[in-house]
């Protein structure tokens, strides 16, 4: 079929998730059909960079050979096997590798086939764990998480999220939670932003609007203090809040969580699914404040972005809480169908040998560096510069961890005041990136920049440039300069 063809079934049937459709079908997107290293290529034969690691799960680039191989000979022996009441090779092969590598502690290991639905059995095994600990059993029936948590889109993991655009819509359907607020949010003029206002409030840490750890670290303290006997679990993204635009907590924090949670006898579960496998510069979140959790949740990059499978990790002292006798209803009555997928299970276990082989956390560190070098420009606080056209007087601020960052444009950098919406303006930057051959994906007026954590350096140093010169583009373009009037924004 050729591109036009593709292009009018693509519209005709294809709903695309997070995406305005009424503006899509007018955006000619470029369809993939194949791809070499950290390039896709389209069906006009178009080359782009992944700048975003293909929504955050590419590891190591594309059609990597040993991966590849891993996948054909899994593929000649067995495609598919269920894990219920069965074993299979792989799974079996990377739980054990998986359980080695996470912090201690961790030691069973439950397969599912996307994050949302390994944060789903997260928090199921937790609500069960309570009713059936050895302790005593509890009735615990309430989940902590932070304010502008992302978890997933499932109806259970909404119903931790806090990002209003996302979430709010479906506030009848969820269940209750307790937030506390996010050490990364900032507070506006006028005190706290209330819990689940807009994401785009994030503010450059040089001018103290975040909220002062100590503040958030108080109320947290207080909530757990008031409600431990009621809490089945602390739910946290570690060290960064990816999908709320890129939030990087305090040095410290995850560990006065898990002091704290230990503290209560609430288990902390810890979503890495975004940060894990090198994002933050360590192969986990975690272990950069020697943290063990409770429940562990990964996906996204454990096949090196390959094919879906998530695995949520717990602990003995949980996972004995599910034992005895099978009438019991001891059980955990959780499974899918895909679950351990022996094609996804090699995948992943020839993406953390790669891993290893070509000391891809080292090749993170790297890159870690040269993206703040790169995009040290656009964080700036002069009102302009000559080679960004004035861009940086509309950065509020380049927030980084690891090879995660977030741009975050703002029509006003002293006030912080956002955009209009109607302009799109992240959607337009992420448009002009695209016509100079990077892909990437904005969250509202956040550039979010994702680099595979093997990427080299000097395509990270072109990504870099693309996005400071698209920035520019649009910004001109967007009438942000005095007498220049908004155009097709
Ligand atoms: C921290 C976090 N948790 C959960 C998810 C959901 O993963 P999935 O899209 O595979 O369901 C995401 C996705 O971006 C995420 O960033």
């Amino acid at each position: 079929m050729n591109s036009h063809e593709l292009r009018q079934l693509d519209n005709a049937h294809v709903w695309h998730p997070f995406t305005a459709m009424s503006a899509y079908r007018d955006e000619s997107a470029p369809i993939i059909v194949e791809a070499d290293g950290f390039y896709l290529t389209d069906t006009d034969g178009r080359r782009y960079l992944d700048g975003h690691s293909s929504l955050w799960c590419n590891i190591h680039g594309h059609r990597v050979p040993a991966i590849d191989a891993a996948i054909r000979k899994q593929l000649d022996r067995v495609a598919h096997s269920t894990l219920l009441g069965l074993a299979n090779e792989p799974s079996i092969e990377l739980a054990a590798e998986l359980v080695r590598r996470t912090p201690a502690g961790l030691n069973k290991v439950f397969y599912a086939d996307c994050g949302a639905a390994g944060v789903e059995v997260a928090l199921k095994i937790a609500f069960q764990y309570h009713r059936q600990k050895s302790s005593g059993p509890e009735e615990r029936d309430l989940f902590v998480c932070l304010d502008h948590a992302y978890h997933g889109d499932t109806v259970g993991t909404i119903s931790l999220g806090g990002i209003d655009r996302f979430h709010s819509l479906f506030g009848s359907l969820m269940f209750p939670a307790l937030r506390v607020p996010s050490p990364a949010l900032r507070l506006p003029s006028g005190g706290r932003e209330s819990p689940g206002s807009s994401m785009s409030v994030c503010a450059p840490k040089s001018r103290g609007t975040h909220v002062p750890r100590s503040e958030a670290e108080t109320e947290l303290e207080q909530i757990l203090a008031e409600h431990a006997h009621r809490i089945a679990g602390f739910v946290i993204e570690p060290l960064v809040q990816a999908a709320a635009g890129i939030l990087v907590h305090p040095p410290g924090y995850l560990k006065r969580v898990r002091e704290l949670t230990r503290q209560y006898g609430i288990p902390l579960i810890a979503d890495e699914i975004a940060v894990g496998f090198g994002r933050t510069g360590t192969l986990f979140a975690c272990e950069q404040e020697d943290v063990s959790p409770d429940i562990l949740i990964l996906s996204k990059g454990l096949t090196g972005g390959y094919l879906p499978l998530a695995a949520t990790l717990v602990t003995d002292e949980i996972y004995d809480a599910f034992l005895g006798d099978p009438w019991s209803g001891r059980t955990f009555y959780h499974g899918h169908t895909y679950t351990g997928n022996p094609l996804a299970c090699a995948a992943a276990l020839a993406s953390l040998r790669l891993i290893d082989e070509h000391d891809v956390l080292a090749n993170a560190l790297r890159i870690e560096s040269v993206l703040r070098r790169e995009l040290a420009p656009l964080a700036e606080p002069r009102d302009s510069l000559p080679t960004l056209g004035g861009t940086n007087a509309h950065v509020a601020e380049v927030r980084q961890k690891g090879t995660m960052v977030g741009i975050e444009l703002v029509q006003d950098r002293e006030t912080l005041t956002p955009f209009p919406p109607e302009w799109r303006v992240g959607h337009q930057v992420t448009l002009a990136c695209r016509r100079r051959g990077v892909i990437l994906r904005n969250i509202g007026d956040v550039i979010v920049l994702m680099p595979a954590p093997a990427m080299q350096e000097e395509l990270v140093v072109e990504l870099c440039q693309v996005v400071r010169d698209s920035i520019g583009e649009v910004l001109s373009a967007a009438g942000c300069w005095p007498g220049q009037a908004k155009n097709h924004v």
